[in-house]
């Protein structure tokens, strides 16, 4: 091979390869899903303890009330995505799922691996693309969503009933699905 066939093929080979690539490659929503719930259980952690050390569970209740939702929702709006927490047992209503919602939900919450841990869904329609990211129960949840009286002291069940005076969000275990991330791209 002579020089000019030498850089001819280094070129276009590469140049070629990119281009079939970019072509084929399909957003990877799963992986950008994954991404931008893990920034959001972080930061919503993060606020919860620090509330909690700041005040008490029965003060980070007020807290979440104020900040949990516009946080997430501003969250998905930076991603350019609807990002929102839904569940089948909220405490909050605007969170309660759908009734296709729901579906999803249960078929998340009984199809865990050996290991417990609950899959991930996705659902694409003509114009959407929604990732359903699991949100399980762990032990420092439980001051605010275990059982009453036992995991939630009465100082925070009085806060609850008086933010919250439809609250289910309650009688949860270490390991149960909780919520949800819903994750809606548009396509
Ligand atoms: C200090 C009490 C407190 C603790 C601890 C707490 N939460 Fe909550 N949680 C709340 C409150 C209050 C809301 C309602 C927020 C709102 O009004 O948007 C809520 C709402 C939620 C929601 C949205 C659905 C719903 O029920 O409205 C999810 C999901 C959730 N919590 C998961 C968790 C998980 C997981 C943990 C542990 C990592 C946890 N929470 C710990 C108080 C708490």
């Amino acid at each position: 091979m002579n020089e000019i066939s030498k850089i001819a093929v280094g070129t276009i080979i590469p140049v070629l390869s990119l281009l079939v690539n970019l072509g084929c490659r399909k957003a990877d929503y799963e992986g950008m899903a994954l991404e931008i719930t893990k920034e959001a259980k972080t930061n919503l952690v993060q606020k919860l303890t620090n509330a909690i050390a700041e005040g008490g569970t029965k003060n980070a209740i007020p807290f979440c009330k104020q900040n949990a939702m516009s946080f997430t929702s501003n969250l998905g709006s930076k991603k350019g995505v609807l990002l929102r927490r839904i569940s089948d047992k909220p405490r909050n209503p605007m969170n309660f799922v759908s009734e296709e919602e729901r579906k999803i939900f249960l078929e998340i919450s009984e199809n865990p691996t050996k290991e417990g841990e609950y899959p991930v869904k996705t659902v694409t329609t003509r114009d959407t693309v929604t990732v359903y990211v699991p949100i399980p129960t762990a032990g420092l949840c439980l001051q605010c969503h275990g059982e009453p009286n036992v995991d939630i002291k009465k100082e925070t069940l009085e806060v609850l009933q008086k933010e919250y005076p439809d609250d289910q969000a309650r009688g949860y275990r270490v390991g149960n699905l909780r919520g949800l991330f819903s994750v809606q791209f548009a396509r």
